[in-house]
């Protein structure tokens, strides 16, 4: 059996008096892609943020490589190999392509490290070598998400959590997206957990699936087991 590289144990998160996330157990192995899916408000975003230590925990402990993510803040995150592409993109919009790469290697020193990074970027994602010295801000939606994946991919992450990649963009740029995050996969042996409303494009680009309902998990399996699941079709695939 493959090692896992995540381990998440019961944890529960509660803003205020709503509870979030409801002892919540999951573990994603080395390598591979999974993905969570739910409806909105479900409690996947603060999943993630939890991960990385940006909501506090109320109960239950991560675990990342066996080590325990309690109380490390996120840059240290960064180190350890951990990036997140939050929600919506949030791309700093009046910097060039190049300074929102320059912002996602903030913790590497090695200039030509960063350097060449950056050139694999552009390798990797043509359009951002075109448009390298352009405000994000002029960027169209799918190319502001390929720009988040990079600058995620900016600090050379073993794991990387993806928030929602396809929200609000057309069905090809989805495809397309979600093309190259199997290749980042594939190709660079990143592991991903990766989180989307649009439960059909995250169960087909995945090995297994969980399902969140109001902060519970309510189901798990491999993904294509999951596309066949009759409760799934009929919430989360509008048959
Ligand atoms: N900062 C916050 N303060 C108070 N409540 C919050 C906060 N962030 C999220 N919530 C609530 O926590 C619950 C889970 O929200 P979360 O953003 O994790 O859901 P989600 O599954 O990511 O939804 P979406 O698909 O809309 O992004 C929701 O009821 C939401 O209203
Ligand atoms: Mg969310």
């Amino acid at each position: 059996m493959t090692k896992s590289l995540l381990k998440i144990e019961n944890i529960s998160v509660a803003y205020g008096n709503i509870i979030a996330l409801r002892n919540v157990s999951l573990t994603v192995a080395e390598g591979e892609i999974v993905s969570l899916i739910g409806a909105n408000g479900a409690g996947k975003s603060t999943l993630l943020k939890s991960i990385v230590g940006l909501v506090p925990l109320s109960e239950g402990s991560i675990y990342y490589s066996d080590k325990n993510l309690a109380n490390l803040q996120t840059f240290k995150l960064a180190e350890m190999g951990i990036s997140l592409v939050p929600e919506g993109r949030r791309v700093f919009s009046d910097l060039t392509v190049e300074e929102n790469l320059d912002m996602g290697a903030f913790s590497v020193k090695d200039e030509k490290l960063i350097n060449k990074r950056k050139q694999d970027m552009y390798d990797f994602f043509p359009i951002l070598g075109v448009r390298r010295k352009q405000k994000t801000r002029f960027l169209s939606g799918g190319e502001q998400q390929m720009m988040a994946v990079a600058r995620a991919l900016m600090s050379n992450p073993n794991l990387l959590l993806l928030d929602e990649p396809g929200l609000g963009l057309a069905p090809l740029v989805i495809q397309d997206i979600f093309s190259k995050i199997k290749q980042i996969n594939k190709e660079n042996n990143v592991t991903i957990l990766l989180v989307e409303q649009n439960a059909l494009m995250a169960l087909r680009n995945s090995d297994r699936g969980f399902v969140m309902e109001n902060g519970n998990l309510v189901l798990e399996g491999d993904s294509v087991s999951l596309l066949n699941n009759q409760k799934v079709r009929n919430a989360y695939l509008g048959e």
